[in-house]
C-alpha cells in the first residue's frame, strides 16, 4: 500500500519529465511525419491518357514553391521508388503537400495513372542560399512499369506536364565523368577539348555535361562528341537567380544549382555505370600506379 501512494504522487512529476525529454528530443522530419499515407496508392480512375503530355526537353517545372526537372527510376529490391531532382526554399520547416501522378503501362500497354502522396527532402548542403535541392520521392508497387510522372497538389487532379521516367536497367559502362554546370557562357574550347580527351585516356566512356550556359563554339564541339556517343548534354536552365558577373543581386542558390545537378547525375548514372566521378573542367584524377588491363 505504501509503495503504491508513493508512485501515484510520483506519477504526475514522471509525466512532466517526459514532456520535457520530447520537447528538446529533435522530432523526426515533419515533411515526412505529416503525410501518413506516402505508401497509400489512390487509382485515378477518372483520368485517362488525354490528361497528360509528357515534356521532354529538361525544363523545370512549378508546383507551389517547389520546381522540378527529372525523374529518375530507382531499383530498390525492397521497396523501387521515382526520385524526382528539384529545388525547394530553404526556409526552416518548410513544408509543402505534393502529390505524384505516376503513368505506367497495365495489361495490354494500356497506360494508367495512380497517385501517391510525395516524400519531400531538401538536400543537405544550401549555403544559405534562398533554394535547396531537392529529392521528391515516390514509392512506387513493385514492378511497375512507371514511364512519366508529374507532381500535383491533390490526388487525381488533372495536370499537363508529366515528365519522362529516365529508367536504366543494366550496366552498360565503366566509367561515367559527371560535369558541375557550364556557366557564365562558357567558352573555353581547348580547355574542354583537353578535360575529354584527358579523361577518355584513362577510360572514361561517358560524359554528362549540365548546361546552363555556354558559347556557340562550344556547343559545335559538345554536339561533336555527341554524336560520337561519348557526350549527353542536359539542360540546366535553373529558374531562379543565379551568379552573375558582375554580380547584380545575390544569387537565389548555390553555383548554378551545383548539387541538384550532381545528384541528377549520380542517380541518372549510379544504374548504368559501374563508377561515376564529379569532376570539375579544371579538375583531373591522376593515376599513382601504372594500371593495366581494366579497371
Ligand atoms: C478526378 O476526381 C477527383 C476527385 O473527385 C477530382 O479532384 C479531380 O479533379 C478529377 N480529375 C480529373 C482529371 O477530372
Ligand atoms: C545550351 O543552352 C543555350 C541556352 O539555352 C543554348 O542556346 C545552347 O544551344 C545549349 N547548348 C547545348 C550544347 O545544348
Amino acid at each position: 500500500m505504501r509503495y503504491k501512494r508513493k508512485f501515484w504522487i510520483k506519477f504526475p512529476i514522471i509525466i512532466v519529465i517526459i514532456f520535457y525529454i520530447m520537447l528538446f528530443c529533435n522530432l523526426p522530419d515533419i515533411s515526412i511525419q505529416s503525410l501518413a499515407n506516402w505508401n497509400t496508392f489512390y487509382q485515378c480512375s477518372n483520368m485517362s491518357t488525354q490528361d497528360f503530355t509528357i515534356i521532354n526537353d529538361e525544363r523545370w517545372i512549378r508546383i507551389g514553391n517547389v520546381f522540378y526537372t527529372s525523374a529518375i527510376y530507382m531499383h530498390d529490391e525492397k521497396q523501387p521508388y521515382i526520385r524526382v531532382i528539384g529545388i525547394q526554399p530553404t526556409s526552416k520547416g518548410f513544408f509543402q503537400k505534393i502529390f505524384c501522378q505516376l503513368w505506367y503501362k497495365s495489361t495490354g500497354n494500356e497506360a494508367k495513372s495512380i497517385s501517391v502522396a510525395a516524400i519531400l527532402r531538401a538536400m543537405p548542403e544550401h549555403r544559405e542560399r534562398r533554394y535547396s535541392g531537392s529529392y521528391i520521392d515516390c514509392l512506387i508497387p513493385k514492378n511497375a512499369e512507371v514511364f512519366a510522372v508529374s507532381l500535383a497538389g491533390e490526388q487525381c487532379s488533372k495536370h499537363l506536364n508529366s515528365i519522362p521516367v529516365v529508367n536504366h536497367k543494366q550496366r552498360t559502362k565503366q566509367y561515367a565523368v559527371c560535369v558541375t554546370p557550364l556557366n557564365y557562357k562558357y567558352s573555353n574550347v581547348h580547355q574542354l577539348v583537353e578535360m575529354i580527351e584527358f579523361n577518355k585516356i584513362l577510360g572514361a566512356e561517358l560524359f554528362i555535361f549540365y548546361n546552363h550556359s555556354t558559347n556557340s563554339n562550344v556547343d559545335k564541339i559538345l554536339k561533336y562528341y555527341r554524336q560520337q556517343g561519348l557526350v549527353e548534354i542536359i539542360q540546366w536552365h535553373i529558374p531562379v537567380k543565379v551568379d552573375t558577373w558582375p554580380q547584380k543581386s545575390k544569387p537565389e542558390i548555390h553555383y548554378f544549382g551545383q548539387l541538384p545537378a550532381l545528384n541528377d547525375c549520380l542517380h541518372r548514372n549510379a544504374q548504368r555505370s559501374t563508377y561515376v566521378v564529379f569532376q570539375d573542367l579544371d579538375e583531373f584524377i591522376i593515376p599513382r600506379k601504372v594500371i593495366t588491363g581494366t579497371i
